[in-house]
């Protein structure tokens, strides 16, 4: 067919989903949820089976990867399962010594800063996360007809924490580089998008049935810098999974200057945070795209009536698009009641049902 279809082994049902069809932008039984960083510290039956384990080590065990990922599926009954895993694992994989420090993040030991340095991010192939193609293979069996949905970091926000050495709140090394160094920076970010490629890859071949690319740090940019130091990296990535027919979402945080180039880049779905209005989100990404959002996660932390009356601006703002998925803003934060956000998948099936 046309665009966005499916992956190599996503069966008809997970080809009929809601979530799917959103992608896709044809009409659907309901409005599809999900929620970024659903799976993880909201959840006690997460805190239980990773106790004693170190968050990397969890990624790379399949059997706990299938267990987590799930948890949420089961719990909130969303549209979407995605993949339990961080976006430094690939960094991990090809050898990259880092770490991820609770309540900090990916913390690296050695920051790649100097053209020698760039020599330490070799290619990733399928054999450095054999893990990701069991847990996939695995993951795909259970979920029936919910799809899976596979992720990366994009190239501009791994190369934050690869120069600043771990999380930052103005990016000041990492800007340091691009302006002052264009082609070192161009060179790592084109690395970057190499590694992450080939990734994404691994999760589509293994069975992931959409990709999502997480650029949650590329708000910091103007537009202007965005489309000449970042945008062509994440065109690659997205070119490197094109064929596969699989729609590729792309997110960020505070990207409100950004939505249309991101669409541009090559995405098939654009995220938004809850600063931009879901209509005015479309506006800005231009025909041809589904959108993704855009509730603010700290809404969960009010009452119910005044979630849901949040919940329905979003519908109200989406209800003019083509495709629209249901999603926060920003990841669910760790201490939101379960509760809330099965109330939530409820609340959004029961008013979009048609
Ligand atoms: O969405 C999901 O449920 C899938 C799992 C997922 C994790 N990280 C698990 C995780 C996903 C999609 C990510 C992506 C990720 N990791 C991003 C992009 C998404 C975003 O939030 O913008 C970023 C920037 C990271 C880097 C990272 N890893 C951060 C900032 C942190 C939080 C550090 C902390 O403890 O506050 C992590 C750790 C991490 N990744 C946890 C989980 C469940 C918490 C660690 C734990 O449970 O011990």
């Amino acid at each position: 067919g046309e665009g966005p279809s499916s992956g190599l082994r996503t069966t008809p049902a997970t080809h009929e989903s809601a979530f799917l069809k959103a992608c896709r932008r044809e009409p659907v039984p309901h409005t599809p949820v999900w929620f970024m960083r659903q799976a993880g510290r909201s959840l006690p039956e997460y805190l239980k089976v990773r106790e004693g384990i170190a968050m990397l080590d969890s990624c790379m065990m399949p059997e706990l990867v299938t267990e987590i990922t799930l948890q949420p599926v089961r719990r909130h009954k969303v549209d979407a399962a995605i993949y339990f895993s961080d976006i430094v694992v690939p960094l991990k994989a090809i050898g990259i010594d880092l770490d991820i420090k609770p309540g900090i993040g990916p913390v690296i030991a050695e920051p790649i800063r100097t053209r020698a340095d760039l020599a330490r991010l070799r290619d990733l192939t399928p054999e450095d996360v054999p893990y990701v193609t069991a847990a996939i293979g695995m993951l795909t069996a259970e979920l029936g007809a919910t799809p899976l949905i596979g992720f990366a970091g994009a190239p501009f926000t791994l190369a934050s924490y690869l120069v600043e050495g771990g999380p930052s709140r103005n990016h000041e090394r990492t800007k340091a580089m691009m302006y002052g160094d264009p082609e070192l920076w161009a060179d790592l970010l084109d690395r970057l998008a190499e590694i992450t490629g080939a990734f994404l890859k691994v999760q589509i071949e293994a069975g992931a049935s959409a990709v999502q690319l997480f650029d949650s740090w590329v708000g910091a940019l103007a537009p202007a810098d965005y489309r000449r130091s970042v945008m062509p990296a994440s065109a690659k990535v997205f070119d490197a999974v094109a064929s596969y027919g699989v729609p590729r979402i792309h997110f960020g945080v505070g990207t409100g200057e950004l939505l249309g180039l991101m669409g541009e880049a090559g995405a098939d779905v654009v995220g938004v945070d809850w600063r931009v209005p879901m209509d005015e989100g479309a506006r800005r990404v231009g025909p041809g795209k589904a959108l993704q959002g855009n509730l603010d996660p700290a809404v969960l932390f009010a009452p119910t009536e005044a979630v849901e009356a949040k919940a329905r601006e979003v519908l109200d703002a989406a209800a003019g698009l083509d495709g629209h998925i249901f999603n926060l803003g920003h990841g669910v934060m760790p201490s939101t009641d379960p509760d809330a956000l099965t109330r939530l998948v409820e609340y959004v099936h029961r008013q979009t049902a048609r």
